[in-house]
């Protein structure tokens, strides 16, 4: 065993002197990319297998190799795995474990193989498995949205726009409109992974194996649907961490919009909802407090998530072909993401199942104005047109303010003068039930329209 790298760095060779203890702190990353050391073990069972098709290992030295690195990623598994100070990253101290418990032999799995290659291939595997149980968290918070709005159709709430009461709708509408959002970010991330499922092994350090090793056979080993076409490419190309890391920014973007509103909703002026204890905390100070930090954190966290995918754009943007050490820094931006969106993902779902709904409250905020566009409409029916109907409507809202009534107190005499085509049955716009059900175009807050969106939503989640 003493000609074996042990003690020296898997690139020592050509190095004389030793490196600055605070460079080798600034160079080594295996303190984040430990955390891939299931996918590069995977890579490597799969390179091995590919140099024992082109005969540079023998099938009992692939096996040896095979059964050393399973006994490696074992060892990650248990937390017995014991890093040395020497063990710049994942694929060093791999490599190094393995030819610890195999001998020399293990010196031979690197072939025609280089890091550059490596760690994009991990990489993508990593993201792929994460992508998944990202996309079981994203149903996950549709599904108790769904659930909720299926169950509280009968609150009926004024919808806002500038903050203002604008028109009633069902506050099932309010929710589903948040998990429509949701929905087009589980397209978009599905719409992600061919681009990450991409093979990179095999593109060498930059100018592809000279061992013509079977690519196509690396993809299916390893479950990649397509073999990047280009080594440069192969080694280089890391838009597909940008790529998920923009789609977080956009998904966390929703939780954070979706966290406003129910914030304003949570206020003592609103009283709509009351989140449950378990997403809420005190005030150190001033003991009445409940404040809703599960949403200003997921609100807040958007910020970060988005910053994490500019800082790496930044990173990334000016190098030049194929490897370059700056790439190291995708990884904390991207695990980071992973890791903020999913929490996010989870908590989002905790405090929307917990939280109580006040429909009371959210009724008692109906106002007659809010059904001045109705009363516009209902002239409409008799054949005025919108333009002159708005005009009426707006004098009869002015009438009421006047006369500090609501809409609905004035009388039939009071609307007669404002236009002869006003009838008795006018109070019937004055139903706030009505108005929404009334609103029976696709996409509208009725019953049967509300129906509908939980069936497209549940067929998405089914999915
Ligand atoms: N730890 C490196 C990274 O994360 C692995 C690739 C190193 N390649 C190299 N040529 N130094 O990017």
């Amino acid at each position: 065993m003493s000609d074996l790298p042990t003690k020296q760095k898997l690139w020592g060779g050509r190095f004389t002197g030793k490196t600055d203890p605070l460079m080798h702190e600034f160079n080594q990353s295996l303190r984040y990319d430990r955390r891939m050391h299931a996918a590069d073990i995977a890579g490597s069972i799969a390179y091995a297998k590919s140099l024992e098709g082109v005969g540079i290992l023998t099938a009992d030295e692939r096996k040896q190799i095979v059964d050393g690195l399973t006994a490696v990623g074992k060892e990650w598994e248990h937390g017995t795995f014991e890093v040395q100070p020497d063990d710049e990253d994942i694929h060093t101290a791999n490599e190094r474990r393995l030819t610890e418990l195999i001998g020399h032999l293990g010196g031979k799995l690197h072939t025609g193989r280089s890091r550059n290659d490596q760690v994009a291939t991990d990489m993508r595997l990593w993201l792929l498995g994460e992508v998944r149980a990202v996309e079981a968290g994203l149903k996950a918070l549709m599904r108790v949205m769904v659930e909720r709005a299926d169950k509280e159709k009968d609150i009926l709430m004024p919808g806002y726009t500038h903050l203002q009461r604008a028109q009633p709708i069902r506050w099932s509408h309010l929710l589903l409109s948040h998990a429509f959002s949701f929905r087009a970010d589980l397209e978009r991330l599905q719409q992600l992974i061919p681009r990450i499922s991409v093979l990179s092994l095999g593109s060498g350090a930059l100018a592809g194996n000279p061992f013509a090793v079977d690519r196509e056979f690396l993809a299916r080993e390893l479950g990649f649907d397509s073999v990047a076409e280009n080594s440069l490419y192969g080694v280089s190309d890391r838009d597909f961490i940008v790529e998920f890391m923009m789609w977080a920014s956009l998904a966390m973007t929703h939780l954070s919009r979706m966290a406003e509103d129910f914030i304003i909703y949570s206020t003592a002026e609103f009283g709509f909802i009351s989140l449950s204890d378990a997403y809420s905390t005190g005030s150190s100070m001033m003991p009445q407090k409940k404040n809703p930090d599960s949403l200003e954190l997921l609100r807040g966290k958007s910020g970060r998530v988005f910053g994490d995918m500019a800082g790496f754009l930044m990173t990334y943007k000016g190098l030049p072909s194929t490897y370059n050490k700056d790439l190291q820094e995708d990884k904390e931006a991207l695990f980071d993401s992973v890791d903020t969106i999913s929490a996010s993902l989870q908590i989002a779902e905790g405090v929307i199942a917990t939280m109580e709904v006040n429909g009371d409250k959210m009724r008692a905020a109906l106002t007659m104005d809010v059904l001045a566009t109705d009363l516009a409409d209902y002239l409409v029916r008799k054949g005025i047109p919108f333009r002159e109907t708005h005009h009426i409507s707006g004098r009869a809202v002015a009438l009421a303010e006047a006369r500090k009534c609501q809409i609905n107190e004035l009388s039939l005499d009071d609307f007669r003068q404002l236009h002869g085509k006003f009838d008795e049955d006018v109070m019937q716009v004055f139903d706030f039930e009505a108005s929404v059900e009334r609103r029976q175009a696709i996409g509208g807050p009725s019953r049967k329209m509300v129906d509908r969106q939980i069936a497209v939503l549940r067929s998405v989640i089914a999915n």
